[in-house]
Formats: C-alpha cells, structure tokens, sequence
C-alpha cells in the first residue's frame, strides 16, 4: 500500500521552504513597521460563526468549506476555516479588545482549507497572510491597508500587478442596486452562461465577478453600483482615492468588482497579477462595517484584506526574484575514524552553539565520500580530523572554493570557521 497526499493538499518540501521562509520574514518585518500585532487563532471554529459572518448564499459556505460532527454529545458542528477574518471578529469580540484599545491592528499568517477543483495557485489547503484594522472608519484606515498590499508586492520584487478598487456601499444602497441588476440580467439572461442564469436571482453581484467570457460581454454596459452611492459612501470612496494618490499607490477603479465574501460595505479591491493565468488575485480584501456587529459586538468599522500566500510564491518564481543566497554550510567536519567521530560530535555542537552552520557526516563514510559530500553541499571549508590531529589538538582546515589547506589548533576553529561572533 502507497499513499499520497490528497488532492489539492501538497507537501512543501526544504528545497521550496527556503522561499517561503524568505517571504514571511518580509512580511514580517512589514509588520513591525507598520505596527501590526500577531493573531494565532485555532484552525477549527463552528460551522455557524462562519455562514454568519461570510453569508449562508455564498460559494465558501455553500460549497466550500469543509464541514463535520465533532464527538461531542450532542455533536458539534465544526468546519476548518476557509479564511481567517470571521475567526479574527470572533476573537475580538470575545476577548473585549474594544474596552482595552481604541484601534486594533491584527495580522496573521497560516493555513484555510476550501473544496475547490484544484488547478495552478488554487488548492484546497492554501496558505494566506492577512491584515485587519478594527475600529475605524476613516478612509485612512483604506489607505493603510491598501498600502501594507502595495509595500508587500514591491518589496518582494514584483511589479507586474495591478489594483482595483470599487465600492459596494452600504446595505441599503447595495440592496437597491442589487433590483437594478437583476432587471438588467433578466433581459439578458439568454446570454448569460448556464451559473450565471442559476445565480442571477439569488446573487446576482456574482455574475459581475464571473470570468466567463459570455458573462464579461453581456455584462459590459451592466449599471454601475458607483451610480448607487449615497453622499457619503460617495465622499468616503472619493477620498480613498485622494489618499492612494498621496500615497503614491497606482490603483484603477473596477465598478465590477464585487468580491466573494458577504460581509463587504463599501470599499473593496483586489491586486491582480498579471504573470499568473485564471487563479490571478493575489490578494483580496475590503470594508467590513458590519461584520463584529453581525458576530455578537458592539458594532465595529473594520477593514481588511487576505493574500494568497501560495499565489505569491508563484508570481516571485515568475519574475525571477526572491531570496538570492542559499543559507550556506560554514564547514563540513570529515572525521576519518570512531575516534575521531567522537570529536566531530563535541566540536559540532560547540560550533553550531557559536552559530556557525555545521554538517558532519551520519553515514560512517570513508574520507574521499565525505569529502565529495563536503562539495556536493557546498560547504566553505571541510574540518578534517584523523589520529594525528587529535594527537595534536589540530585540524586540517580546508578551504573548499581555493583548495588551500592549513592546520588550525582546536581551540582557534570558532574563530576561523565563523569569525563574525
Ligand atoms: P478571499 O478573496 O476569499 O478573501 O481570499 C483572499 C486571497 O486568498 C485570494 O485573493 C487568493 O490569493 C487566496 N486564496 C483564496 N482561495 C484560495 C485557494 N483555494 N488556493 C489558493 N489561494 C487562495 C478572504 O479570504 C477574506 N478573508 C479577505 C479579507 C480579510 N477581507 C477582509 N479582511
């Protein structure tokens, strides 16, 4: 019997973490200096706070997410989470951060799980970074986060990507917008294609997002919901725009653009890619006034986004950029017997506590293997020691990118092997 992974969930082996880990120390240190907080936050919660907090009609809770009973009596019903704000709404909620700060500034980085038809940079064990800022609802707060996403894509050496911003206004001026659409879709719906027709009655936003080809073009001269704002959802999402603009963050207005999630109010935007094919949001994110009310607070403005970690990753291969240097083996120690062995184990230690990058050999083979070993890693420098070191109390250093060989007394070996402590 052989297993594999299921699909849609893959394994990151060393060679890819490498990446990884270079990516989330800058969106680390982004972070910090942007002054936001770490949130861990468990991977299960109830299947109930998120068909609240996401919306019952929409794909992630409809057909998404990956839901079950839990062994309790009577069962549970629980769902790993496909994304992470409702949990975060949840937490604030919960641990009353209202009554201890005035503004909440949260990110975290981790995995969410969806039911979705695997293809590239869609998988159902994903990886996302996300941001939220609680308690404000000044359109700062907009260009805030909206600029952690433009300082995240440049830093990690990608240019080739695109912002779209939109506003979906309040509720009520959403839910009048919302009958005009549906009149105009009805009087297309034979040019709609078969999901769009399913989903014009219920969600018909959705349609607008659809990237059907069918859909895009009947869709064209579809009403704009910019045309159903209000004074000040018009005001706020003007003013964004001032901001982007002092901010220096290029950004394109995309009336279309209605996202997935039901929780939106007003500002919404996306960065898209333009190296990767149809899975091209890189990160997605928006307003979310209501959404701490909706989950049990006292009502909370908020606003957010989510960055599909994986998706970044491939945009980073697709440019080229991404870390340079391989964190390489300050030396390799070929110990040419038991004894020897023995003092490989000690002076490794020793070494490594110094902080040096130390490999030694785990496979007893003879100096010529572990030599060839010491190449094929790139280790600086091999530390050979036999009998006649030991009786000595000195190794033979060499330097494995000239060939230069010298002896070196023991105690010294911290000192020539890693001379930056
Ligand atoms: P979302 O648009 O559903 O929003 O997801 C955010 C990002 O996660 C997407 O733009 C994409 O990069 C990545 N993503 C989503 N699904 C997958 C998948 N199956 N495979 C790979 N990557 C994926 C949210 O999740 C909201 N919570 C964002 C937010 C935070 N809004 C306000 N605060």
């Amino acid at each position: 019997m052989s297993y594999k992974s299921l699909k849609g969930f893959r394994d990151l082996l060393p060679e890819e973490t490498g990446k990884w880990l270079w990516m989330e120390r800058i969106i680390r240190d982004l972070m910090r200096r942007y002054c936001f907080g770490e949130l861990r936050l468990p991977f299960v919660e109830s299947t109930e706070l998120f068909a609240r907090g996401i919306g019952e009609g929409t794909d992630i809770v409809g057909k998404e997410m990956y839901t079950f009973l839990d062994r309790s009596d009577p069962p549970l019903s629980i769902a790993l989470r496909p994304e992470m704000t409702a949990g975060a709404a949840r937490a604030y909620v919960q641990h009353s951060i209202a009554q201890q700060q005035p503004i909440t500034k949260w990110y975290y980085v981790g995995p969410a799980f969806r039911y979705e038809q695997p293809q590239a940079g869609r998988y159902r064990q994903f990886y996302q970074f996300g941001v939220e800022l609680i308690n404000s609802d000044r359109p700062e707060a907009e260009a805030e986060v909206i600029g952690i996403g433009n300082d995240l894509l440049s830093e990690l050496g990608l240019s080739n990507y695109t912002l779209l911003i939109n506003s979906l206004g309040m509720p009520s001026e959403r839910a009048e917008f919302r009958e005009g659409l549906i009149d105009f879709l009805r009087q297309r719906s034979d040019r709609l294609s078969e999901d769009s027709r399913r989903r014009m009655e219920e969600n018909p936003l959705r349609v607008l997002d659809s990237k059907e080809e069918s859909d895009i073009q009947a869709t064209q001269d579809a009403p704009s919901i910019l045309d159903f704002l209000g004074d000040e959802s018009r005001e706020h999402f003007k003013r964004v725009q001032e901001l982007l603009g002092a901010a220096k963050v290029k950004y394109e207005i995309a009336p279309h653009l209605v996202r997935g999630l039901d929780y939106y109010t007003r500002t919404v935007f996306e960065f898209v890619g333009g190296d990767l094919g149809a899975q091209n949001t890189l990160i997605g994110g928006g307003r979310y006034d209501n959404l701490i009310e909706e989950v049990g607070g006292k009502p909370a403005p908020a606003i957010g986004f989510g960055c599909g970690l994986d998706r970044l990753i491939l945009s980073i291969e697709a440019a080229g950029s991404g870390p340079t240097t391989e964190p390489s083996i300050d030396a390799y120690i070929v110990a040419l017997d038991d004894q020897a062995r023995r003092w490989a184990v000690g002076a490794a230690t020793l070494l490594r506590c110094s902080g040096a990058n130390i490999e030694f050999d785990l496979l007893g083979r003879s100096m010529k293997a572990q030599m060839r070993e010491a190449n094929r890693k790139g280790a600086r420098n091999a530390i050979i020691v036999g009998a006649n070191e030991l009786a000595e109390n000195i190794a033979q250093v060499k330097n494995m990118a000239t060939n230069q060989q010298q002896g070196v007394p023991f105690e010294g070996l911290q000192e020539y092997i890693f001379p930056e402590r």
